[in-house]
């Protein structure tokens, strides 16, 4: 199996995890974008969904998903996404996509953080994948040097020769060489430098289940 075969394996899987007549939080890449894809298919059993992205709201509208602003929306059964690392215990490394502090935001509405991924997510350790940090531009290098003293090499995100801009209008470091053995810690510790936006660490609120997408199929784990 490919690997977008096996995302769309447990993009279908996650079907089962959204529930009739409530509103959906859905995430953002190209995982979410095979959930988004198979929710298209189901979209007269929900009332809408919220985007942690604007890609993801096009992409849900395009399918005549109703998007509704998370300001409308007390509580969701579960928010599904995917990836960049998920290690054994429901921490995750987000935002290579550069959705990160959307993607938080929403889950954080949630019940159910269910992350969708193929097995080479999966990892014992978090850190090979170059942690992203949302920051307000002013304190690009500032919030650099601090995480240079965590022990992290950090990249300012480029796109097109120029700074690479979220949805929110901020940069990303990407923070490589980290190997993360307490990602709870960690994610406060960054959380804590003046000029962060939020940190792509998703272990004070990690996933409730993980479909792993692997080629004997789809393995729930359950944290
Ligand atoms: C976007 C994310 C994505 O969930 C993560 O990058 C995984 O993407 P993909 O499903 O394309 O592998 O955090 O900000």
């Amino acid at each position: 199996m490919t690997q977008d075969e096996l995302k769309q394996a447990v993009a279908r899987a996650a079907i089962d995890y959204v529930v009739d007549g409530e509103i959906v939080g859905v995430g953002t890449g190209s995982t979410a974008n095979f959930f988004i894809d198979e929710l298209g298919k189901i979209r007269d059993r929900i009332k809408g969904a919220v985007a942690s992205s604007e890609a993801t709201a096009a992409r849900l509208k395009s399918h005549g998903i109703p998007v509704l602003d998370l300001n409308e929306v007390e509580r969701m059964s579960v928010y599904i996404d995917g990836a960049d690392e998920i290690d054994h215990g429901g921490a995750m490394i987000k935002g290579g996509g550069g959705a990160l502090t959307r993607e938080k935001i929403v889950a954080s509405v949630a019940d159910k953080f269910i992350c969708i991924a193929d097995e080479s997510k999966l990892v014992d350790v978090l850190g090979k994948f170059p942690l992203p940090v949302e920051v307000i531009p002013m304190a690009g290098k500032s919030v650099a040097r601090a995480l240079a003293a965590l022990g992290a090499n950090p990249v300012l995100r480029m796109k097109d020769g120029q700074p690479y801009v979220t949805d929110n209008g901020c940069h990303i470091l990407d923070a490589a060489s980290l190997q993360i053995r307490d990602p709870k810690a960690l994610e406060q510790q960054i959380n804590q430098l003046a000029g962060v936006v939020s940190v792509g660490l998703f272990a004070r609120q990690g996933a409730a289940v993980c479909l792993l997408g692997t080629a004997t199929g789809v393995k729930t784990l359950a944290f």
